[in-house]
């Protein structure tokens, strides 16, 4: 498995992905809007801000994540999924990893991002990764979910 730059031409691959690495949120009432955000056109718009990256695996990309970097010295990650296959194999603590190591060469102090308070998984990802909880934000980007907000200090 190596990590790359995201290329023009990956975002169907990546759309894929997180489609269903997200299928719990879009039982939710009022997901729509992560659909949009998570399909091709939005993906290869956001590559052109910030710091996209995916995994791959054979040939065969298995992750993407993205970050937007601010003018202040910090950095937003807005996605990170990895193919349901290929979890639990240090995947996406590469390429988180891989993250913050250009986040830093760019002169980022601090990646934040939010999590989703019923995202367990996420959660415990994060926490394994050096990221600590900041604060809570109630029904954010739907009525019953709330984001938590995670960091990490460079
Ligand atoms: C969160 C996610 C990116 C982790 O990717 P991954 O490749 O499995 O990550 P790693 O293999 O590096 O896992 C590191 C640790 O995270 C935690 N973890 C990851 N998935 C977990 C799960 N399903 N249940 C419990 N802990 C989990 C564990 O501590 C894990 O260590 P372990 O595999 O030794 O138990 C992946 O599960 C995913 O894509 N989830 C869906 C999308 C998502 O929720 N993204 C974050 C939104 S803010």
């Amino acid at each position: 498995m190596r990590i790359r730059k995201f290329r023009k031409g990956d975002e169907r691959q990546c759309s894929a992905i997180l489609l269903k690495s997200f299928h719990w949120y879009f039982e939710l009432k009022g997901s729509r809007w992560l659909r949009k955000k998570f399909s091709a056109a939005c993906i290869a718009g956001e590559a052109k801000n910030g710091i996209s990256l995916v995994a791959v695996d054979d040939d065969d990309i298995v992750g993407y994540c993205h970050a937007g970097i601010s003018g202040y010295g910090a950095a937003y990650l807005s996605t990170i999924g990895i193919s349901p296959g290929a979890r639990h194999r240090g995947t996406g603590s590469r390429l988180l990893g891989e993250l913050e190591t250009r986040c830093r060469k760019r002169g980022v102090r601090k990646l934040w991002l939010m999590v989703t308070h019923i995202n367990t998984e996420a959660i415990e990802f994060y926490r394994r990764n050096g990221y600590s909880r900041e604060g809570l934000v109630r029904d954010l980007t739907l009525e019953g979910a709330h984001e938590i907000i995670m960091s990490k200090h460079f």
